[in-house]
């Protein structure tokens, strides 16, 4: 997570071209922030979550200010399982929280975009010079650096994708961990992607098989479910096929546990 820590801001900050930590915090509210809510209609009915606020506009709207953070976090500040799991821990460090949970929506069923390029927008309040300083470098660098393919943005570039989707990671580790190089973030899948022929025999060359694999389970099991004797365990294409690793050939679905 270190090289995230020193992410949040960088944009804000390399389009003032400041040198000097400044506290920026992304107020998405605009001008209209200073009208006092009590002046102003309800743009629509609240997520299914927060209905029970429909008459506490001031639980979230500070009048004259606007959305403030620290309201949301009076309510939300413990939430042990967003902050010990590695892709959601970014909360415990973000100043800003409407950009990816909106109200007022209409239907109000979705109150959450994952906004990648809005991590980096966001700036961490008491980010120091150095770290600013660090930040902007490698916005610098990713700025200079083609984009791999069009569906990513050099903005995006600036993230360390791994450090928060490992757990998501089903390439185990054959791919590296430059996830951007081949992926987005809208979504995992690669439109023009087309997986190899199931008569490849060379499937070892982008997976690797679970861990029981290398154990005796695969003699004493795995090798007596599939029916195959002499076979390494390099030779995946011997006893599966490419449209799933639990439907062994001839034998039917198998999972083990
Ligand atoms: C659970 C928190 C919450 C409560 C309670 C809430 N709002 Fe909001 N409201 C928001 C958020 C977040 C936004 C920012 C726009 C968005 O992303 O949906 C917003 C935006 C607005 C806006 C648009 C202008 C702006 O500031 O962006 C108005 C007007 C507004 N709310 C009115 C109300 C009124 C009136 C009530 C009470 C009936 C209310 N809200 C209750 C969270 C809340
Ligand atoms: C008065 C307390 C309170 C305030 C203020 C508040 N929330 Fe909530 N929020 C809740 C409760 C209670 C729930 C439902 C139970 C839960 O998920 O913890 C909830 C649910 C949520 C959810 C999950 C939504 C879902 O559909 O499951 C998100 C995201 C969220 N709040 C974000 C925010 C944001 C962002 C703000 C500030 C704009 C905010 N909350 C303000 C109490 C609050
Ligand atoms: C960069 C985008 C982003 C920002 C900024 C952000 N969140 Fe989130 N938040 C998410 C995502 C994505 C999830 C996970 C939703 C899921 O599990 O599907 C989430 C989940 C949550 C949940 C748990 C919802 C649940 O279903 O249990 C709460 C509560 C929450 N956020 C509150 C906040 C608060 C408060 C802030 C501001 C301090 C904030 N978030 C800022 C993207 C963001
Ligand atoms: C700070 C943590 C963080 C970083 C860094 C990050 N992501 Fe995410 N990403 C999330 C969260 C949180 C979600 C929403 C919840 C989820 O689906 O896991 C998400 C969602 C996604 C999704 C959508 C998943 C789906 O099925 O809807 C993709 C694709 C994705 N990220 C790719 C990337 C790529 C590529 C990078 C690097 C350029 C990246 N992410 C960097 C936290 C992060
Ligand atoms: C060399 C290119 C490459 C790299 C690097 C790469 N992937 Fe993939 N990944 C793929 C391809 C190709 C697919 C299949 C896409 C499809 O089916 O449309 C895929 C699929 C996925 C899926 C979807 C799996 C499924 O079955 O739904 C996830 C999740 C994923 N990758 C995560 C990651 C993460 C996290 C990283 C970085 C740690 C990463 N990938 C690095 C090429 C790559
Ligand atoms: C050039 C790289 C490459 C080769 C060679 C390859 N695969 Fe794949 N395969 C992928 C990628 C990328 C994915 C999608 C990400 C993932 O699920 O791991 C995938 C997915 C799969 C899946 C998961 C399908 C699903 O949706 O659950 C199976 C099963 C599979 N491959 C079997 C094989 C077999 C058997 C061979 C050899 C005949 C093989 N692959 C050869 C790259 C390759
Ligand atoms: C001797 C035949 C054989 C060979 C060779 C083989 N497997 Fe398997 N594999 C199986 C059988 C049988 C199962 C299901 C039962 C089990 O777990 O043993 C399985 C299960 C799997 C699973 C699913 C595990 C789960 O969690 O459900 C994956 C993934 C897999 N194999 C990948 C591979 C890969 C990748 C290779 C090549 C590097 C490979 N296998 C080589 C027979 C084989």
């Amino acid at each position: 997570m270190k090289r995230l820590e020193i992410i949040y801001g960088v944009l804000t900050l390399g389009a003032l071209g400041a040198g000097f930590a400044l506290p920026i915090v992304v107020h998405r509210e605009g001008p209209d922030a200073a009208i006092g809510w009590q002046d102003m209609v309800s743009p629509g009915p609240l997520s299914e979550a927060h209905a029970f606020l429909a008459n506490d506009c001031t639980a979230c709207h500070t009048p004259h200010v606007g959305i403030e953070t620290s309201n949301c976090v009076s309510c939300h500040a413990n939430n042990e399982k967003l902050l010990s799991t590695p892709d959601t821990a970014f909360h415990a460090s973000v100043d800003s929280c409407v950009g990816c949970h909106t109200e007022h929506a209409m239907p109000p069923s979705t109150p959450t975009t994952m906004d990648h390029e809005l991590l980096i927008a966001i700036a961490r309040a008491d980010a120091d010079e150095g770290t600013l300083a660090l930040i902007e470098s490698l916005r610098v660098h990713a700025s200079a650096t083609p984009t791999p393919h069009a569906r990513i943005t050099s903005t995006e570039l600036m993230l360390d994708c791994a450090s928060c989707h490992t757990n998501e990671e089903p390439h185990r580790t054959l791919f590296g961990n430059n996830c951007a190089s081949c992926h987005s973030t809208a979504s995992w899948r690669i439109p023009e992607y087309r997986h190899p022929s199931p008569q490849s025999t060379s499937c070892v060359q982008c997976h690797s098989g679970p861990p029981s694999h290398y154990m005796g389970h695969f003699e004493m099991v795995s090798k007596r479910i599939a029916g195959v004797e002499h076979v390494e365990v390099t030779d995946c294409f011997k006893c599966h096929r490419t449209n799933s690793w639990n439907e062994i050939p001839g034998i039917g679905w198998y999972k083990h546990h």
